[in-house]
């Protein structure tokens, strides 16, 4: 009996060793980016150098990383990947810029970019993304730059977005939104032009005339 425990234990002991290198090379942010390297198709392999065996992904191109080697930079526009956005990416707490503008990427925006605390700048414009604006993007309270222009996005414009207190820039246009869009808050400051070629989009919610919620979108 206590030699096979005796036995027992040593597998797992040696099973552990055997997984040991895997656990400790594993980096949570290198992982996140790795995953949208297998979700894209890279024929111009800028992303060649993203080796997940690394320790971190602070040294491959296009990625800036902080003192703390933490990912604060996605530098990928006009990188000519196709593919899909993955989940993971809100996974990178400390990234400041998310630059994928210019590319041919489709499918929805997730909604778990909202996750992204520290995001100054959500670059996504000229793609083709569909789906809607996710209303989580709200949660961002430090971003900036807003960039969703030149893809196919549909639905309303979430109300939520107008308590991004340091918007300073929004482009929604050239996409095929629906209903009103608000003028309350933060995006009192916007004119019709973050907003023009959306064939589907009414103008600007009235206050106290059309609610927001009616018309326009089926
Ligand atoms: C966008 O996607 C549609 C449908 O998949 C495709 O027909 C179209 O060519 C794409 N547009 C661009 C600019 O890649
Ligand atoms: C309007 O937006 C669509 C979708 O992005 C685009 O294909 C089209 O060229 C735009 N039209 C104009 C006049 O800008």
């Amino acid at each position: 009996m206590a030699i096979w425990t005796l036995l027992h234990l040593l597998y797992f002991v040696l099973l552990s060793a055997a997984l040991a290198p895997t656990l400790t090379t594993a980096n949570p942010e290198g992982d996140a980016l790795y995953a949208l390297r297998r979700a894209v198709k890279d024929p111009e392999n800028v992303l060649q150098s993203w080796d997940p065996t690394l320790v971190d992904p602070c040294t491959w191109f296009h990625v800036t990383c902080d003192g703390d080697n933490r990912v604060t930079r996605l530098d990928l526009g006009n990188a000519k990947l196709s593919g899909t956005l993955v989940p993971e990416l809100g996974k990178l707490e400390r990234l400041q810029y998310l630059e994928l503008y210019m590319n041919d990427l489709v499918g929805s925006i997730p909604g778990e970019l909202g996750g992204l605390n520290s995001l100054v700048s959500l670059d996504l414009y000229h793609n083709n993304l569909t789906g809607p604006i996710p209303a989580s993007l709200s949660k961002l309270s430090n971003l900036k730059f807003l960039r969703l222009n030149g893809n196919r996005l549909t639905g309303r414009i979430p109300r939520e977005l107008t308590k991004l207190k340091n918007l300073k820039i929004l482009d929604v246009s050239n996409n095929d939104l629906c209903g009103t869009f608000p003028t309350s808050g933060a995006f009192s400051k916007f004119s019709e032009e973050s907003f023009m070629n959306n064939t589907r989009l009414e103008g600007p919610e009235l206050m106290g005339f059309v609610r927001y919620d009616t018309g326009g979108c089926k």
